[in-house]
């Protein structure tokens, strides 16, 4: 089965680095005509950008797209658009921007997200604000604006990053896990606003990734023990797991998937002491 992607216009929010970055040099790695939206980009972009086809294996904190043309180089270098999808705006801007540029968008993946921690009780509402801004009003901010567009071309996917925090929360994480549990309900909502038109629209729960977010990779040992112990497969997971699940989601293969939470996490939490199996 082959999951054409060929020319298909993607948009990926978030796509100056980390899961972001990979997400959008994979799709361009499949011939699709993707579109990177982030608040900035590295000082040596120049408004379009060879894809790197893949992330490095090894934990990465920042696995940004190569410029470097390479022989696996797609057919259409990654253009990149400055845009905060908290600003309604900026979003209406830069989806507007990308529909005169190639004349429709055929999958969003609303990838953008930050992290704010802290107990509730030292939350200040300045950060809890920022957190629901970017990561439930960008989702609604850019679903909103793009739907239309989809709707005219009567097809069309949404994928939107939940997080495993949705299923699951940490301790000192209600702002993100709240926010990130919000999506999940936003976009079972969509999903039925949206059927008609058969777009499907689905969120997904990557577990731990180790990206400039969260610095898992640069943890002590000890911690970052602690934390692959709760995993089935006892391994970081890499942008290319997340990446790998997108692409099917956004092809033909998925256009009877809609409304769901995709669990990414290699089995996070699966059982209650999945270390067992690794005689840990
Ligand atoms: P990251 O921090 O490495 O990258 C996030 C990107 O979003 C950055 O380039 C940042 O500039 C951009 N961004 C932030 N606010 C923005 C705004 N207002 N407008 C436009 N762009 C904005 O994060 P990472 O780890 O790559 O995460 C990507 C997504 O995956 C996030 O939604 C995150 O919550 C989610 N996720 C990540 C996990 C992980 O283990 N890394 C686990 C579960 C979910």
């Amino acid at each position: 089965m082959e999951l054409d992607l060929k020319d298909r216009v993607v948009v990926v929010t978030g796509a100056a680095r980390g899961i972001g970055a990979v997400i959008a040099g994979r799709f361009a790695a499949e011939g699709a005509r993707v579109v990177a939206l982030d608040l900035a980009f590295p000082e040596d972009a120049d408004g379009a950008a060879e894809p790197s086809p893949s992330s490095d294996p090894a934990p990465s904190s920042d696995p940004a797209p190569s410029n470097a043309p390479g022989p696996n180089a797609a057919p259409h270098p990654i253009t990149r658009l400055t845009c905060n999808v908290a600003d309604p705006e900026s979003v209406s801007a830069a989806v507007s921007e990308i529909v005169e540029r190639h004349g429709t968008i055929d999958v969003l993946v609303n990838n953008a997200g930050i992290n704010v921690d802290g107990p509730v009780a030292d939350l200040e509402w300045e950060r809890w604000r920022a957190c629901f801004d970017v990561n439930m009003g960008g989702v609604f901010l850019m679903s909103r604006a793009v739907a239309p567009v989809m709707q005219e071309a009567g097809r069309g996917r949404i994928l939107n990053a939940a997080s495993f925090a949705a299923i699951v929360p940490s301790v000192g994480s209600a702002a993100y896990a709240a926010s990130k549990a919000a999506v999940v309900q936003f976009t079972r909502v969509l999903a039925s606003e949206l059927g008609p038109w058969d777009i499907t629209v689905n969120a997904y729960a990557p577990g731990m990734v180790p990206t400039a977010m969260n610095g898992f990779a640069e943890m002590p040992q000890d911690a970052q023990d602690r934390l692959l112990d709760t995993l089935s497969l006892r391994r970081w997971e890499s942008p290319d797991d997340v990446a790998n699940l997108l692409i099917v989601l956004a092809s033909d293969a998925a256009g009877y998937v809609t409304g769901t939470l995709l669990d990414v996490s290699g089995g996070k939490l699966a059982t209650q002491i999945p270390a067992r199996a690794y005689g840990r």
